[in-house]
């Protein structure tokens, strides 16, 4: 396993899950929380969150640290946002949905890591990049190529991070497959 890319271009690396998602999602009522859906439609993609412990690995593959500024795209309810953040680092989530960026911000402040997170109600293929140290990601294969002139602006050293899908024909440095099959 290497830890550092010896390409020009950002470091990648992939984590594959084996499938199935359970779609367990549950319904807000009027005057109550909001509570997202799994599967609920997003700009792009829809919203399928990343199980905390393949967080966790993605972000020990970036090998975050409070030196890292993290940037996840498209970021859901803020999980690894606030993950990067209780490693420290300083994380920016960007994401379309207006009520996953206020549960996320909700989220955030509940485990007490609002000062080292943002939350940026925005498409993220229009949002600046160029502060990201690591780029964490869940989209779509057919998004993860229409990134790559971006990811490639970003300088060197730069850790790009994506569950599942991969980037096309780049090859990863690191590969990490895990069977699981949970969504909290
Ligand atoms: C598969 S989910 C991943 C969520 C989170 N990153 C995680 O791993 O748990 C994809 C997220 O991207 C958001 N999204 C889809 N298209 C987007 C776009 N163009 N700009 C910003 N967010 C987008 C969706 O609303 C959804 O929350």
């Amino acid at each position: 396993m290497k830890s550092q890319s010896k390409y020009k271009f950002p470091a990648f690396a992939i984590l594959l899950i084996l499938i199935p998602f359970i779609l367990t999602g549950q319904s807000n009522k009027p005057g109550e929380e909001y509570v997202p859906e799994v599967g609920q439609q997003g700009k792009d993609v829809v919203w399928v969150p990343t199980p905390q412990e393949l967080v966790d690995t993605m972000l020990a593959i970036a090998k975050v640290t409070p030196s890292d500024y993290v940037i996840d795209l498209g970021s859901g309810d803020g999980r690894t946002v606030i993950s990067a953040a209780k490693r420290g680092a300083r994380a920016l989530g960007i994401e379309y949905n207006p009520d996953m960026v206020s549960l996320s911000k909700r989220n955030a402040a509940r485990e007490g890591v609002s000062g080292k997170t943002e939350f940026i109600e925005a498409d993220l293929y229009d949002t600046d990049l160029s502060r990201a140290t690591v780029i964490t990601m869940f989209l779509l294969p057919e998004i993860n190529l229409k990134l790559r002139p971006r990811l490639l602006e970003l300088r060197p050293g730069t850790r790009i991070v994506s569950n599942t899908f991969t980037m096309g024909e780049w090859e990863a440095d690191v590969h990490v497959t895990t069977e699981d099959n949970r969504n909290s």
